[in-house]
């Protein structure tokens, strides 16, 4: 492994992050400095035996001394505390306008679909300068995908989404891991993160096997699975209408609100029964077991495209 792959910063957030742990270990060290010092120095200078005056402290090195350093160390902590959990829960939360890759994590690989409908495998372009969120799943057992030169890294959980977001600033070509033992080939599931200048990216996509956008796929397969039969406006069977659900609230027929997430929406191909739309028969037939991840993946960048206005992101 190649180390300079843990100090190559490529995203403010990395810089960030490397700030905190020098400021960190800054801190330590002068401290362990200062005990160790301390330690030394009075062992040297009150040996048994020594001439070292031994009677009671001076006043001011009393009880003020003691509660001042007490204090002063407690507030250093809380001070790097605050700046590491800040730092963490800004990381937490993607923006709403951040360009959405998703990728789908099973033994042993990593495939990743971007917005153009470009699918790849064990390799992640992703442009300098905009926000980008990955939506990302697995299809067998827990993962987790590790991007050292952004400094984040979050399980990939099957039957779930999970998010992962940021906003590089230097082009370049760095590791892609999991860092989560998924099974003997672990240690070779591990790819390249590629980031490159936003006309790069674009030229990079237009130059790939072309297919059509992702929701476009969707569409195609919300036909061939017969979806439209009942979710079209003009059917006669009595199904919600999809137009404007994604991120909307979703009043449910034993009362709760929910918001019509990437999760919810799988969750209702999957196992309709379970979080009825209020005003509906539970008639919706199950596709659990007969869509794979990347298929779901297009399904709900279809929903979503219903939502977002055409010239927004899908
Ligand atoms: Cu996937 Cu380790």
């Amino acid at each position: 492994m190649n180390i300079s792959a843990f100090t190559t910063e490529a995203s403010p957030h990395a810089a960030h992050i490397d700030r905190i742990f020098y400021g960190l270990s800054t801190a330590s060290v002068l401290i362990a400095i200062l005990v160790f010092g301390l330690v030394f120095g009075f062992s040297f200078r009150f040996y048994r035996g020594s001439k070292a005056k031994r009677g009671p402290l001076p006043h001011f090195l009393q009880n003020e001394f003691e509660i001042g350093w007490t204090v002063a160390t407690l507030f250093l902590f809380l001070f790097f505390f605050w700046w590491a959990a800040t730092a963490q829960l800004y990381a937490l939360t993607p923006p709403k306008n951040a360009l959405q890759i998703h990728v789908v994590a099973k033994q042993w690989m990593w495939k990743v679909e971007q917005p153009s409908g470009v699918r790849e495998i064990n390799e992640l372009h992703a442009p300098t300068g905009e926000p980008v969120v990955l939506v990302m799943t697995s299809e067998d057992v827990i993962h987790s995908l590790f991007l050292p030169a952004l400094r984040i890294k979050q399980d990939v959980l099957p039957d779930r989404y999970t998010y992962l977001w940021f906003t590089a600033d230097k082009p370049g070509v760095y590791m892609l891991e999991c860092a989560e033992f998924c099974g003997t080939g672990h240690s070779r599931m591990t790819g390249r993160l590629v980031i490159m200048k936003p006309p790069d990216y674009a030229r990079w996509n237009s130059a790939q096997p072309q297919s059509s956008g992702l929701a476009q796929q969707g569409e195609a397969l919300f036909r061939s699975l017969g979806c439209s039969g009942c979710h079209a406006q003009a059917s006669s069977i009595h199904a919600p209408d999809l137009n404007g659900v994604f991120n909307s609230q979703v009043h449910l027929s034993d009362g709760r609100t929910v918001i019509a997430d990437e999760a919810y929406i799988r969750d209702s191909i999957l196992d309709p029964r379970r979080d009825v739309v209020a005003g509906f028969q539970p008639i919706m037939p199950s596709f659990k077991g007969q869509l794979s991840e990347s298929q779901l993946v297009r399904l709900i960048a279809y929903v979503k495209s219903l939502t977002l206005k055409p010239e927004a992101r899908q």
